[in-house]
């Protein structure tokens, strides 16, 4: 997901904050970047420290703990953090006291090196050790620097409410999940993430009913690979179920049921999906209930097998382009959005063409493209020279982002002239008179105010577009 995929690329780096009327007690500035999953890591952290006195600023120079929680996916994101990290290092020089620390996947990938490498960071912090933090805080206000990147593989934080931090109030995030077994051999995760675990059906219900209750209607279940949610009753292990065990588990099928069923008012949408792993079950009860998001982001990576084969994914070129055809049958009006890494090692020419002809025969409503980044420990990084040239990479990274282009506009425009029911999250970012909200399929919509209430649900009949967004009218 994302080094910031999902997460709106202008919100990257943004301190997320909360009013909660904590004043004169310490303050949390809190910067996140990478992955949905971080993002509500971040809410997760905000929680624990909230309890622990603190709340959050937006104002860096006013913090007395200054948290990044960083992103290891491309060496890129892991640039980024470096650099603001030179703008803390300023804050600090007039702030001796204000205590800096990292967290997140970079701070799992790197360990000690992180306090070798960054002098003016006082803690380390890994994604499963976030419980840990007042104690860390307090080594580091005693002037030792802090590091705990203890990877767990019992850790959910299921038993956490996360604080909703730059909460529209309309939409949230639900981890369902953590970490990722799938070793694809360009990624990282699994590193820094560790073991794939599931959270307690129960906790997740309760979490959504409680969204509900406050006003919210669009929950997002989160995980590296949710089609391998598996919830068996005793909290045995996964690997260790017999297939009787498998049959009465929650997988993410009945997941996803028992989440729609919470209120039929209350959107749920869900990512990532994982093309080996996406049952059609999961697709029928996307198909049955209404309020269950008719949107599937479906990462394919590469559309060759052999560089499939390479990338470990799992499947190859056909088997995806039968879920494709799955789902274009089971929901037929459902937008579907994709992950591709350009130039992974020893592509050809023809295998990246390969990539463009399946890209043409999906036609994506929206897709996220990387040229891929070499990420130490890999099996990539082990196994595969990483031997195409970087202006190559990036050539045909262009001429991939120009097909989705075409592509993302004729699925805009597919829309122009029907009726959606869209749920209104907010003022319009161009124009204080109009509203938008998202439809079903997660295209933007905007329409004129009038009397609109975020966090209520009206049909737009859409009568014309821009490139990425519809723009309609209410209609009764
Ligand atoms: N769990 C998700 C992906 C998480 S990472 C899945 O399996 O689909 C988000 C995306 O970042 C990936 O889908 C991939 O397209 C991209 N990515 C991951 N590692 C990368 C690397 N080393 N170089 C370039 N892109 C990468
Ligand atoms: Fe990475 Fe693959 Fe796991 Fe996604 S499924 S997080 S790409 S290892
Ligand atoms: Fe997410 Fe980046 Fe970690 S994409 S899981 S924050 S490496």
């Amino acid at each position: 997901m994302i080094e910031n995929k999902t997460i709106d690329e202008n919100r990257q780096g943004e301190a997320l904050v909360i009013e909660d009327g904590n004043v004169g007690g310490k303050k949390l500035f809190l910067e996140s970047y990478g992955c949905q999953m971080n993002y509500s890591d971040s809410e997760i952290v905000a929680s624990i420290l909230s309890k622990d006195g603190y709340s959050t600023t937006d104002k860096a120079e006013e913090a007395d703990v200054i948290l990044v929680n960083t992103c290891a996916i491309r060496d890129n994101a892991e640039q980024r953090v470096r650099q603001r990290l030179k703008d803390f290092k300023k804050l600090k020089r007039k702030n001796p006291d204000m205590l800096v620390g990292v967290l997140g996947c970079m701070a799992e990938r790197l360990k000690t090196k992180f306090l070798e490498e960054e002098k003016i960071v006082d803690m380390v912090v890994g994604p499963d050790s976030y419980r840990d933090l007042p104690n860390l805080i307090g080594q580091a206000e005693d002037g030792h620097r802090a590091i705990n990147v203890i990877l767990s593989k019992e850790e959910t934080y299921a038993d956490i409410t996360p604080v909703r931090l730059g909460s529209n109030g309309v939409s949230a995030f639900i981890s369902i999940m953590r970490g990722c077994d799938n070793m694809c051999s360009f990624c990282v995760v699994p590193f820094t993430r560790g073991r794939e675990r599931s959270r307690n059906p129960e906790s997740i219900l309760a979490e959504a009913r409680d969204l509900f209750d406050k006003g919210y209607r669009e929950v997002t279940l989160l995980g590296q690979n949710v089609d391998s949610f598996l919830w068996s009753g005793g909290g045995l292990k996964k690997e260790t179920l017999t297939d009787e065990q498998k049959a009465s588990s929650v997988n993410f099928a009945k997941l996803l049921e028992m989440v729609a069923l919470v209120s039929p008012d209350l959107r749920v949408r869900f990512s990532t999906s994982h093309p080996k792993d996406m049952t059609d079950n999961v697709l029928h009860v996307i198909a049955k209930y209404e309020n269950v998001c008719k949107y599937i982001h479906l990462p394919v990576q590469s559309g060759n097998s052999r560089v499939l084969d390479m990338m470990n994914r799992g499947y190859d070129r056909e088997w995806y382009l039968g879920r494709i055809e799955s789902i274009k049958k089971i929901i037929p009006e459902c937008g579907i959005s994709t992950d591709v890494i350009t130039g992974f090692c020893s592509e050809t020419e023809e295998e990246h063409q390969q990539t463009i002809s399946l890209m043409e025969s999906v036609v994506y409503d929206f897709a996220y493209m990387f040229f891929y980044s070499e990420r130490p420990k890999t099996l990539a990084e082990r196994k595969y020279p990483d031997d195409i040239p970087e202006e190559v990479k990036k050539r045909r990274l262009a001429e991939v982002i120009d097909v989705q282009r075409a592509h993302s506009a004729i699925r805009i425009k597919g829309m122009v002239g029907k009726t959606y029911r869209v749920l209104v999250e907010g003022i319009s970012k161009k124009s204080d008179d109009m509203m938008m909200g998202r439809n079903s399929q997660n295209a933007v919509v905007v329409f004129p105010k009038q009397n609109c209430v975020k966090g209520t649900y009206v049909n737009v009949f859409v009568d014309n577009c821009t490139s990425t967004t519809l723009i309609g009218k209410v209609i009764d």
